[in-house]
């Protein structure tokens, strides 16, 4: 497993297991225990996703202890907006059967994002979060913070697979020392990003799939990658990725089969 350094220290898995639209209940519990159980020591999940609890019976049952693993979670953007930043975090916490948390992110930037990253700060030097980050960030929104932070964004979470690669955006993120983490790494359901042409030749050529090439790709790049799935065995299979390296020539073919198309809506104009 790759493990990466954030700027304040402390460490992060590279490959963890997403949880959006994994559906509440069972499917949750199960993805969660086997991911842990498996190997995977990196969980990331959001208030929003409406499965913390399942999220946290799921991080019981696989009988991992909780310091060994990671755990993300993220402040909803009505919480933002209502100035219950630290309410959110607690009843987050409450839902997830855990009292402190590693990576808390920012989830979209909602009218008040910057005295929520304040709160942040509070929660932080309390101990209660390992490290503090944003998710769905431009750069002017980096900047708004960074005019009031005392403590640096960590990471900041954002779309990116190889017919979006956001590449300009992780640029500046990681020349301002901010860890780029990709969601919907895979492309997200129902996009056939994993069914394009080249990437099944690139799979051909190691003895992989094409969603191992893609984590394998996000590795690469220096990207943090937590891809989702409900069936035990692509769970399995995508921390599979570890034993084989992708070229140079790879690496470049799957940058360049960026279309520009997003699958969720721009930061700067979002109506939830
Ligand atoms: P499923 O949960 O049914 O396995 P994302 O890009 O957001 O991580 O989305 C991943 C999507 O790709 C999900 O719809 C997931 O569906 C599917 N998926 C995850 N892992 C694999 C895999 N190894 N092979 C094929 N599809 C996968």
């Amino acid at each position: 497993m790759d493990i990466k350094t954030m700027n304040n220290g402390v460490e992060i898995p590279a490959l963890g297991l997403g949880t959006y639209l994994t559906p509440d209940g069972q499917a949750t519990v199960d993805a969660v225990r086997w991911a842990l159980q498996g190997g995977y020591r990196h969980i990331d999940a959001a208030m929003i996703y409406e499965n913390e609890e399942s999220v946290g019976e799921g991080m019981k049952a696989s009988g991992v202890p909780r310091e060994e693993f990671f755990l993300t979670t993220k402040l909803w953007n009505d919480d933002i907006r209502a100035g219950r930043t630290r309410e959110a975090f607690e009843e987050s916490c409450k839902r997830l059967g855990t009292d402190y948390i590693d990576l808390y992110l920012i989830h979209w930037p909602a009218e008040g994002f910057v005295e929520a990253w304040k709160i942040m700060e509070d929660l932080y030097k309390e101990g209660r979060i390992k490290a503090i980050g944003v998710s769905n960030c431009l750069q002017h929104h980096i900047e708004e913070i960074e005019a009031v932070a005392t403590v640096p964004i960590a990471v900041n979470q954002i779309e990116s697979h190889p017919y979006f690669n956001n590449q300009a955006l992780a640029d500046y993120c990681r020349k301002k020392g901010i860890l780029v983490e990709a969601y919907s790494p895979l492309g997200s359901t129902g996009g056939k990003v994993l069914d394009d042409p080249v990437l099944g030749e690139i799979a051909v050529a190691h003895g992989k799939t094409p969603a191992q090439v893609v984590i394998r790709w996000h590795l690469q790049r220096g990207i943090v990658v937590i891809p989702k799935s409900t069936h035990q065995e692509r769970i399995l299979a995508n921390l599979d990725v570890f034993d084989f390296k992708l070229t140079d020539e790879e690496m470049a073919e799957i940058q360049s089969m960026d279309r520009n198309e997003p699958t969720s809506p721009d930061p700067d104009n979002f109506d939830f």
